[in-house]
């Protein structure tokens, strides 16, 4: 797919890997539907946009609420007349061992924005996506594709997006392409930050420092444009990850060795 005077709407787009979407989309020469809860961070980004020649509007939504989707689209379709990319990345996660946690409660939050919220978006886009032969793109995660430990309602949300999407793909094949971008650990986003804790709240601060394996925000967001532009149907960053498959197939435990690991290893200070 060209960039060049695309309309994408970017869920999530309010800070991290959303935000750092609709500046590299705008750049590339698409015009950019931000979207997220938290207003005046979006028309922060917005501004950003569009005072270096881009053409952007802000648009609050919570994804968890249907008609703000509907809404979202068509403020799309009034201020566009058209979409041809929706890219579901607003999304929540956890820190927790199942065992520790007193009150599953915000497992139900996480469904519902991880995957119900990304159902609501689709479902209000997909008849305008069809009319462009568009695009959706997914900012999923490792954890989509195998299970990981003090992750386990956030990868169970993941799968069933993954579980989702991939389906979507086979019944509209003629009419729409699915990109899924399997991410590793990101840098210079909030999603550690605002995690869910043991004790059901979000927490403040992030549970641990990422390492040097982590992807830097700029490198992540460009690569998934390159899989946009080449109509691939999943982009692995980092590419490592593309193994994920091939190990779950023939070597799970190491998988999950490395899973675990990655989680309990103490940090270097
Ligand atoms: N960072 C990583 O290491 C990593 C790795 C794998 C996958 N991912 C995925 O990448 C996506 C983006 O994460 P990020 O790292 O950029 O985290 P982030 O900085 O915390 O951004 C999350 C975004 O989601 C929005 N959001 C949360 N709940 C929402 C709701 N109900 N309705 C609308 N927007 C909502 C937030 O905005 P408001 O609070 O303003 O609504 C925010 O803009 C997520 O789906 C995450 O699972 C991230």
């Amino acid at each position: 797919m060209l960039l060049k005077d695309k309309v994408f709407i970017v869920t999530g787009a309010s800070s991290g890997i959303g935000e750092e979407l609709c500046k590299q989309l705008s750049t590339s020469g698409s015009m950019v539907v931000c979207a997220a809860r938290r207003l005046d961070e979006l028309e922060r980004v917005s501004k950003a946009i569009n005072v270096l020649g881009g053409r952007s509007i802000a648009v609050q939504t919570d994804i968890t609420i249907t008609e703000q989707c509907q809404k979202m689209v068509g403020k799309t379709i009034e201020s566009f007349g058209r979409i041809d990319g929706l890219v579901l990345n607003a999304g929540i996660s956890m820190w927790a061992r199942f065992e520790d946690i007193a009150d599953v409660g915000f497992f139900k939050d996480l469904i519902n924005t991880n995957y119900l919220g990304s159902v609501n978006c689709v479902h209000a886009a997909l008849p305008h996506l069809k009319e462009t032969k568009g695009k959706i793109i997914s900012c999923s995660t490792g954890q989509a594709l195998m299970g990981f430990p003090s992750h386990s309602g956030y990868a169970a949300s993941k799968h069933a997006l993954h579980g989702f999407l991939s389906s979507l793909a086979i019944e509209n094949k003629a009419e729409i392409t699915i990109l899924e971008a399997i991410l590793g650990w990101i840098r210079d986003t909030n999603l550690r930050g605002n995690a869910y804790g043991a004790d059901g709240k979000q927490r403040s601060m992030p549970p641990k420092k990422h390492t040097k394996e982590s992807v830097a925000l700029d490198s992540c967001v460009e690569r998934i444009l390159v899989g946009i532009k080449k109509d691939w149907r999943t982009v692995y960053i980092p590419r490592k990850l593309r193994l994920i498959p091939f190990f779950k197939a023939f070597w799970r435990w190491y998988l999950e060795f490395r899973a675990d690991s990655v989680v309990t290893k103490p940090e270097k200070t």
